[in-house]
């Protein structure tokens, strides 16, 4: 495998950018490829067959098109997919996304925490399996967020509607006395000044971006893979399954920059 080959990083719509962005800068010799699965988003209360189909898909176009890589950079993606796409590609480096329930029950001071995530993500195995092993000493509120990925998609990551959802989706929790709130989605990152905004000022949010691109970069490196420093890489490249235009005006407001975004094939 090529070193310098680029990264495949996918999600079911916009919400990986909020971990593209931390796997730039962290590692910024990298080439990125990016899909937005936005024909099919949102995943969060699709079936599980259905999310491992399109995650297959998406990962055979990511490897045709040379990725070293895969960064299955959704919540729901990885309940549903990372251990079968594991399974079919035991060579290549595969980083998934997990709710940060183990840091979130090491700062809570109040002992309990809120999880904010899609009803896919707190159904599944393998959210069961993560409070087992790292929130038996803390009580943990989950709080699926039907809708909010949703605004998130369509760029309202200030209107009134977001914050009125958001504020609908936190009441439960704060009445339950959690201070601390696991962002459970790759969307919610976007809404994080908002949130800030109107929740009170001791509760903690938390997400798990960075520790994701942290988690690449030692995977690559225990592989051999990571780019050489020189030289730079060439420009991220966006594919979406959906209409190309949502994603183009995306890109400057979640990316930080205009991008060249091609239709995606499967
Ligand atoms: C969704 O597509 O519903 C959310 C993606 C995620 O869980 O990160």
């Amino acid at each position: 495998m090529v070193t310098n080959a680029p990264i495949g990083v996918f999600d079911s719509g916009v919400g990986g950018l909020s971990v593209l962005g931390e796997i730039r800068q962290q590692l910024p010799h990298e080439s990125l490829l990016y899909v937005a699965d936005s024909g099919f988003v949102p995943y969060g209360e699709r079936t599980p067959e259905f999310i491992r189909e399109r995650c297959a898909l998406i990962s055979q176009f990511l490897l045709a098109q040379g990725a070293k890589a895969l960064v299955v950079a959704c919540n729901t993606a990885t309940a549903a997919a990372v251990a079968a796409l594991r399974e079919t590609y035991p060579q290549v480096p595969i980083v998934g996304m997990e709710p940060a329930v183990k840091p979130a029950a090491q700062a809570t001071r109040s002992g309990k925490v809120g999880v904010l995530a899609t009803t896919g993500t707190l159904k599944s195995a393998k959210f069961a399996a993560l409070l087992d092993r790292f929130a038996q000493n803390v009580e943990v509120h989950t709080q699926p967020c039907p809708g909010l990925v949703e605004q998130i998609e369509a760029g309202e990551l200030d209107s009134p509607r977001t914050a009125e959802l958001l504020t609908a989706f936190t009441t439960p929790l704060l009445a339950a006395g959690c201070d601390t709130l696991i962002l459970g989605c790759t969307h919610y990152p976007f809404v994080r000044p908002l949130l800030t905004r109107l929740l009170p000022a001791e509760i903690s949010l938390i997400d798990t971006g960075a520790a994701v691109a942290r988690q690449l970069q030692r995977q690559l490196s225990q592989h051999g893979l990571l780019a050489a420093a020189e030289p730079l890489p060439a420009a991220t490249r966006f594919w979406t399954s959906g209409e190309l235009a949502p994603l183009q005006r995306a890109l400057p407001l979640l990316w930080g920059e205009a991008g060249e975004v091609a239709k995606l094939p499967v």
